[in-house]
């Protein structure tokens, strides 16, 4: 994701403020610390997040739902040049409300990277696993809907599931300048 987020960039410089939902471990964080002047980190889960706090990379980690956590960052105005959700959709059907959320808090230019499980015969289902896979042509209608342009978009090995990796995609979209 931090590679993708690169390649797109012509500005190598430091994104002020960015926002790793769903953050887990904090994985995505780690790789992308050094990239970053503020980082904070949202996941519903204690266990992950205490994880991800102890290893000392994020400003500020909040224990909450993603959808929560956008309307409070909207509410009290603060805005991220940078939103990251590296398998958070998974969990998540209809992405419209958190699309709506992140449109919300990207400061003009801003990028936001995710990535999904992929499927190619509806616009988001859930699989036998009880993970959600989402369309390309419905990640790129959402993405229009809120004003948002498609930068990278590029087929990856999301997961190893037993023997097999899962077939998923990496988005990195941006915000008008
Ligand atoms: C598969 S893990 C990925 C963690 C991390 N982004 C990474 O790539 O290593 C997905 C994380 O999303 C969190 N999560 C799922 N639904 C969420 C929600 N609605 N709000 C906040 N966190 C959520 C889970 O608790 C879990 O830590």
């Amino acid at each position: 994701m931090r590679r993708a987020v690169d390649r797109w960039r012509d500005d190598k410089g430091l994104f002020s403020r960015a926002l790793d939902l769903g953050c887990g471990t904090g994985l995505v964080g780690e790789a992308f610390r050094a990239h970053v002047g503020e980082l904070h980190g949202i996941d519903l889960s204690a266990k992950m997040l205490d994880r991800a706090r102890r290893k000392g990379i994020y400003d500020a980690v909040h224990l909450e739902d993603v959808h929560d956590c956008l309307n409070r960052y909207a509410a009290e105005g603060t805005a991220f040049d940078l939103v990251v959700a590296a398998e958070l959709f998974i969990y998540i059907g209809n992405l419209e409300p958190i699309f709506t959320g992140i449109a919300t808090v990207l400061t003009p230019g801003a990028l936001f990277a995710f990535s999904v499980e992929g499927c190619a015969d509806s616009p988001f289902k859930l699989l036998r696993t009880g993970r959600y896979a989402h369309g390309e042509g419905y990640v790129r209608a959402l993405a229009s809907r809120h004003g948002l342009s498609v930068d990278v978009s590029d087929e990856i090995e999301i997961r190893q599931q037993a023997d097999e990796f899962a077939a998923g995609r990496l988005y990195v979209l941006s915000a008008a300048p």
